[in-house]
């Protein structure tokens, strides 16, 4: 059985990602692919209740070493119990955020160092990368404008976090995408859901052609 592939999708706040997600998944599937959707912190029950625990407005919140011990944790279980199993399957497993986003939020947002990250990441989830990480972006002045229009009142705990520390997510997310060019792709996410998407398709060109073929 060939492995699937990996996908996640990435950015800040904001950007997208949901929307591509589901675009990338209904695209993929009408090419007959076995897709598996699924979204970071979550995607099995463990790791959906470490998200409420990550997210949730009640208490004090987390240091940004426990929030990323969490992130890891919740990652390690959704790792063992759904994406490798689905890999091992021949599934395409395509992820809203990963550990990238550890990277830039609780690294880059939170201060914490990239290797720190990285070795958690070894312990709890063996250092699985995926094969192809979208990084949706928009010009700095365009998410400060989508964030001001965000209702912070609903907004969870990270997310209704200062526009500085958004600005240091979107900063390490650039910097994270140009130190690994072969796993990654920007996308450009400024225009409309479709041009994006357009670009999305075309960044999966190789993988899909690689992947189809071998199918
Ligand atoms: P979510 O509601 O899924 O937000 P979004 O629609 O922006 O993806 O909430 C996920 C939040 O968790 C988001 O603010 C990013 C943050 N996050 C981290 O800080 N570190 C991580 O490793 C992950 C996966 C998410």
């Amino acid at each position: 059985m060939t492995r699937g592939q990996f996908i996640a999708l990435e950015g800040g706040e904001g950007v997208g990602k949901s929307t591509q997600t589901r675009l990338l998944a209904d695209a993929l599937r009408a090419r007959g692919i076995d897709v598996v959707v699924t979204r970071e912190p979550g995607g099995t029950p463990g790791a959906e209740v470490i998200r409420g625990l990550l997210l949730g407005l009640d208490g004090e919140g987390w240091h940004p070493r426990a929030e990323a011990l969490l992130f890891a944790a919740a990652r390690a279980d959704h790792v063992e119990r759904l994406i490798r199993p689905a890999l091992s399957r021949g599934q395409w497993v395509i992820c809203d955020r990963f550990v990238d986003s550890s990277r830039a939020y609780q690294g880059g947002g939170g201060g914490l160092s990239d290797a720190d990250i990285a070795d958690l990441h070894r312990i709890g989830s063996e250092g699985l990368l995926p094969d192809l990480t979208l990084l949706l972006q928009v010009p700095p002045a365009v998410a400060e404008a989508r964030l001001s229009l965000r209702d912070t009142g609903g907004s969870d705990r990270i997310g209704g976090r200062d526009a500085a520390y958004h600005a240091r997510v979107a900063q390490a997310f650039a910097r994270i995408a140009e130190a690994e060019p072969a796993r990654f792709a920007r996308i450009d996410a400024a225009g409309s859901p479709e041009q994006a998407h357009a670009a999305v398709l075309s960044a999966l060109s190789s993988l899909l052609s690689s992947g189809l073929s071998r199918s």
